[in-house]
C-alpha cells in the first residue's frame, strides 16, 4: 500500500521538492505519495512548488496565534487528507504533545546536525563557526522534546575545505536531499524498525 505523506514546511521547501521527485520517479515511487503540503508561513516558496506539481498546498498561519489554537487548526487541516506520516521538512515550529500524541511515532523530522551535539535552529552556522571537519544529518522521530526523539538514521557530511557558511550549507543540503527519502523508504519497507528503535 502506498503511504500517504503530509509534508510540513516553513520556507524554501528544497527537501519537500526532493521527496516529491522521489515519489514521482525515484526510490519512493509506489511506496509513498504526498497528499498535502502545509506551511505555517503563507509566503513559503515551497507552497508554490507543491501547487505547480498539482499537490494540495495549504497555509495554516501560526503568527500571532496561541500555540494550541495553531495546532488545533493544523490538525483540522491535516485530518481530511488522512496522512499515514507527517514529514517535517524545514518546519520551524515546535510541536507540542497535543499534536505528537495525535500521530504517535508517525512524525519524522530532518535535522542538519547530530541531535546529541546540537539542537534547535542554526545548525549549519554552528558547524561552520566551530570549524568542524564533518557534521551529521539526523532523521528522527518527533517526541515531546525539541530534537530529542529517537534517531532513525544519521549520515556524515564532509566539511573539510569548506570556507564559507554557504559552502557548508550546500554540502549539507546535497546530503539531506538524498538521505531523507532513503530513510523514509527504509522506514516504510521495515528495514528501519520503529518499534526496535523505540525500545
Ligand atoms: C534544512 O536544512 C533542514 O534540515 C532544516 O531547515 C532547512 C530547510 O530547508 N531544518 C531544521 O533546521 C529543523 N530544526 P528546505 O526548506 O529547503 O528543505
Amino acid at each position: 500500500m502506498t503511504a500517504r505523506l503530509a509534508i510540513l514546511i516553513s520556507g524554501r521547501g528544497s527537501n519537500m521538492s526532493a521527496i516529491l521527485h522521489e515519489t514521482q520517479e525515484g526510490i519512493l515511487k509506489n511506496l509513498a505519495e504526498i497528499v498535502v503540503v502545509v506551511s505555517n508561513v503563507c509566503s513559503a516558496p515551497g507552497l508554490d512548488i507543491a501547487r505547480a506539481a498539482g499537490i494540495p498546498a495549504l497555509c495554516v498561519p501560526s503568527e500571532g496565534k496561541k500555540r494550541q489554537e495553531f495546532e488545533k487548526e493544523l490538525l483540522n487541516a491535516l485530518a481530511s487528507y488522512h496522512p499515514d506520516y507527517i514529514i517535517l521538512a524545514g518546519f520551524m515550529r515546535i510541536l507540542t504533545p497535543y499534536v505528537v500524541h495525535h500521530y504517535p511515532n508517525r512524525i519524522v523530522n530532518i535535522h542538519p546536525a547530530d541531535t546529541s551535539q546540537f539542537k534547535g535552529i542554526g545548525a549549519y552556522k554552528w558547524a561552520f563557526e566551530e570549524g568542524l571537519e564533518e557534521t551529521k544529518i539526523t532523521v528522527h522521530l518527533i517526541d515531546e522534546g525539541v530534537d530529542t526523539g529517537p534517531v532513525l538514521a544519521q549520515k556524515t557530511v564532509d566539511l573539510r575545505g569548506a570556507t564559507t557558511l554557504e559552502d557548508v550549507e550546500e554540502r549539507g543540503l546535497a546530503v539531506e536531499h538524498t538521505f531523507y527519502s532513503e530513510v523514509i523508504r527504509d522506514m516504510l519497507t521495515g528495514k528501519i524498525n520503529i518499534q526496535e528503535i523505540k525500545s
